[in-house]
């Protein structure tokens, strides 16, 4: 598909560290400032194409026919799968599970390895950085099996307290369930320190990579947790797919948690076998097309100066928090050394849903609300936040752009 030229990154300011022209949505909305990439990003025409051509080229089920075109589709989600084992440095493609999103792969987790293993008594640490995917599964589990949930807490300053994290754990602890980077205030807490406390203590770590993996490299063989779960949406890459990764060991220990075709070994009224990881957790017809949309993602990612894109999206957000202080009546929330790009602010004299309208008037696109984290905005007492959140495509232009806008708005509401 040949795309029209896009509108340039401007030159005199930070220079974008990809080809916003190459991002057909961007290219047909010269005016959008779009912001909400946390909720998620827009897709570079690779996708597009990867998945049209898939469709025109290779469709057929998967693993399951005989024919050329069923050979030729098993290669590409096959292949889709290697591309994931290699984007976050897995050991073996085997540990890569396709899941409907990160949220389906943390039901996944608490149904399989969770309903086998969690006992009453036991404990699962969280924090009070989750977003409700990371919360809610591992509460249908404790209700289940007579666990119980703790919180990590967060200081006023939006830091994880650790502290408070080294006191709850106990031997009691089964497994720690911790973001890499908070969808609502940008939190990166130190995943290092809480991994290796948590295996101190005899516990498995879950990450949940949702907000990370398009900010910078997940490396599951540095990292050395036990679970890992992505969005191909928030990546660059399609809705309906997500990667579950887990230690090989872990995931032959699992039971299945859906049953249907293509988890089987063998089927019988007396009984039924189950194949091997990954198949076991893949039952039904998987997202195909999806799954080379998302390797087409992950490849074009790979392919960019990833530490380009983390100093320009962190360079984007300061510039935003800078220009913010000489704006009365704005509250930033989330103030820790160590954050993804995204800034959360309220208003003293505006609610955040209003300013949030006014913004789409400029055709600014920004999310607001309790970002799917209510207990972190109870944590913080804030009903609502206003989130602008950047991607490698945003511009020192549209930050200038997005303080005019809440500069204007906010004398006039004075
Ligand atoms: C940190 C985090 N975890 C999990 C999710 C859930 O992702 P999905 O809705 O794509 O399953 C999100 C989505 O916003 C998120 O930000």
């Amino acid at each position: 598909m040949m795309m029209p030229p896009g509108k340039p990154c401007p030159q005199e300011l930070t220079p974008c560290p990809v080809d916003r022209s190459a991002f057909p949505l961007l290219v047909r909305n010269p005016g959008l400032v779009y912001v909400d990439n946390a909720a998620t990003t827009h897709k570079p025409v690779c996708v597009l194409e990867a998945e049209r051509n898939f469709y025109e080229t290779a469709n057929a089920n998967v693993h399951r026919a005989a024919h050329r075109l069923a050979v030729a589709a098993t290669d590409a989600f096959e292949n889709a799968r290697t591309t994931a084992a290699h984007f976050l440095n897995a050991a073996s493609p085997d540990e890569i599970i396709f899941t409907r999103g990160a949220t389906e792969a943390i039901n996944l987790v608490a149904q399989s390895w969770g309903r086998a293993q969690i006992k009453p008594g036991d404990e699962i640490l969280l924090t009070e950085l989750e977003h409700h995917a990371n919360i809610v599964p591992w509460q249908l589990l404790a209700q289940e099996t007579g666990a119980r949930i703790r919180a990590v807490r967060i200081r006023p300053d939006g830091s994880l307290d650790l502290d408070h994290f080294h006191a709850q754990l106990s031997s009691r602890t089964r497994l720690v369930g911790c973001t890499l980077a908070s969808n609502a205030i940008g939190t990166v807490p130190p995943i290092a320190d809480i991994i290796s406390a948590a295996h101190g203590h005899g516990a498995l770590v879950l990450l949940d990579a949702a907000q990370a993996v398009a900010h910078q490299w997940v490396d599951m063989q540095q990292l050395d947790a036990d679970f890992c779960v992505f969005s191909g949406h928030k990546v660059y890459g399609p809705t309906g797919i997500g990667v579950l990764w887990a230690r090989a060991q872990l995931l032959s220990a699992m039971p299945p948690w859906q049953g249907g075709g293509e988890m089987i070994d063998r089927v019988s009224f007396a009984g039924t076998t189950f194949a091997a990881p990954p198949a076991r957790f893949e039952a039904g017809t998987p997202p195909i097309a999806q799954a080379v949309g998302l390797a087409a993602a992950l490849d074009w990612l790979m392919r960019q100066d990833r530490n380009a894109i983390a100093r320009h999206e962190t360079a984007l957000r300061q510039r935003l928090e800078t220009g913010l202080q000489r704006i009365a009546g704005v509250r930033l929330y989330g103030e820790a050394g160590n954050k993804a790009p995204l800034s959360a602010l309220s208003f003293t004299t505006a609610h955040p849903f209003d300013v949030a309208q006014f913004l789409d008037s400029r055709d600014i696109a920004v999310r607001v609300g309790s970002h799917c984290a209510q207990p972190l905005l109870a944590a913080l007492d804030v009903p609502a936040l206003l989130r602008i959140s950047f991607a490698a495509y945003n511009t020192a232009e549209e930050v200038d752009r997005i303080l005019a806008s809440l500069e204007e708005i906010l004398e006039w509401l004075a």
